[in-house]
């Protein structure tokens, strides 16, 4: 009998800047309080990064980890992917200097742009240039600076939000672990609730594009909040179907670290207890793409997460973009 052959995340690691910004801080530079941000979103502190690091060099940390973890050098990967909405430039592409800086000469590198999604998207992705060569090693990489493109006068918007990175390597793997099932989607027709206009060929930088504050984000945060916890509910669902798994077999959830209120209501209305959900948004924030990477990290290197472990990743963002994946650890 063939043996079977699976795509499998074989190593984590993640990165955040050293510096920590706590919403007592945040008291000092907007109208509002420690309480207001604890209460609605469960964040109490983010990481920043200063003026001289770019979201690359976040890159680079998280991948030397999840290389280091995974047993595998730079020159044997095939694919850099990094899913970012701050990459370094507009081009060349983020993960393009991650290759460099890491030496991958063999390796294919390019970004992906799918909002606080990028990272699930990136894991189907990976797993579709994996099974068309299954010698392949892909690299995926969540690397994120919005706070370098957040208006910090705006009180709705720049509590929220903190920098990092969080990276996986995949490989196919011939035991029953990897990933079982996944689900994209998208929606344009609300790209409008949540983006940044400017910087683009829409909006090309311009004394006016930067007096008008189009370089940065813009977010209908209630709408955001609802169509949030509508479709990743939805998405999980989905996954479980396709796997003909029923949720009380789910060991660890981890939803996109936006808000815990999002977070909570999806465990809720998948009737799993949060001791199954894996949190820790009020360390970071909402780190967008980088969310689930550091996320998974982090509780892969705590014990979270158990080997043969069912593990569901949930996630939405700007476009919008949503996305599911369940694997099995
Ligand atoms: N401090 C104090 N008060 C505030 C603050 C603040 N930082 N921000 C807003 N308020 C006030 C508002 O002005 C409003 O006051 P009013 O009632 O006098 O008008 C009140 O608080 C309530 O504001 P809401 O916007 O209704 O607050 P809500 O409970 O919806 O929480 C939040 C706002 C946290 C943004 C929430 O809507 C949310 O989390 N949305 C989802 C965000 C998200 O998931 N993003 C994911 C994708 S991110 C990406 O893709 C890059």
């Amino acid at each position: 009998m063939e043996k079977m052959k699976r795509v499998a995340i074989i190593g984590t690691g993640s990165y955040v800047p050293e510096k920590v910004l706590s919403n007592f801080d945040l008291e000092k530079k907007v109208d509002t309080s420690d309480e207001w941000i604890k209460n609605r979103t469960g964040i109490c502190e983010r990481h920043i990064s200063d003026e001289q690091t770019p979201t690359s060099k976040l890159a680079i940390e998280a991948a030397k980890k999840a290389l280091d973890a995974a047993g595998v050098k730079p020159e044997d990967l095939d694919f850099i992917l990094v899913a970012t909405v701050c990459p370094d430039m507009l081009f060349p592409a983020t993960a393009c200097l991650v290759q460099s800086a890491l030496g991958a000469k063999r390796a294919a590198a390019f970004d992906i742009s799918a909002g606080c999604t990028g990272f699930i998207y990136g894991l189907e992705l990976s797993r579709s240039l994996i099974n068309a060569d299954p010698t392949r090693k892909v690299l995926l990489i969540g690397a994120e600076e919005l706070t370098k493109i957040i208006d910090w006068t705006d009180r709705t918007t720049c509590v929220l939000f903190g920098d990092g990175a969080g990276a996986v390597v995949l490989a196919s793997v011939d035991e029953d672990r990897g990933i079982i099932s996944s689900y994209l989607g998208a929606d344009g027709t609300l790209g409008n609730l949540l983006y940044m206009p400017g910087g683009g060929s829409l909006n090309p930088t311009s004394h006016k594009t930067v007096d008008e504050k189009m370089h940065f984000v813009k977010m209908s945060g209630n709408q955001v909040y609802k169509h949030a916890v509508r479709t990743m509910i939805n998405c999980a669902t989905k996954v479980l179907k396709m796997a003909e798994i029923t949720q009380d077999r789910v060991e660890t959830l981890i939803v996109h670290q936006a808000n815990n209120r999002i977070i909570e209501a999806v465990a809720r209305r998948l009737k799993l207890p949060m001791e199954k959900v894996f949190v820790n948004i009020e360390k970071y924030g909402n780190t967008s793409s980088a969310s689930i990477p550091i996320a998974l990290d982090e509780a892969v290197r705590t014990g979270r997460i158990r080997a043969g472990g069912i593990v569901l990743l949930v996630s939405f963002g700007a476009g919008f973009t949503w996305g599911a994946v369940l694997l099995k650890w």
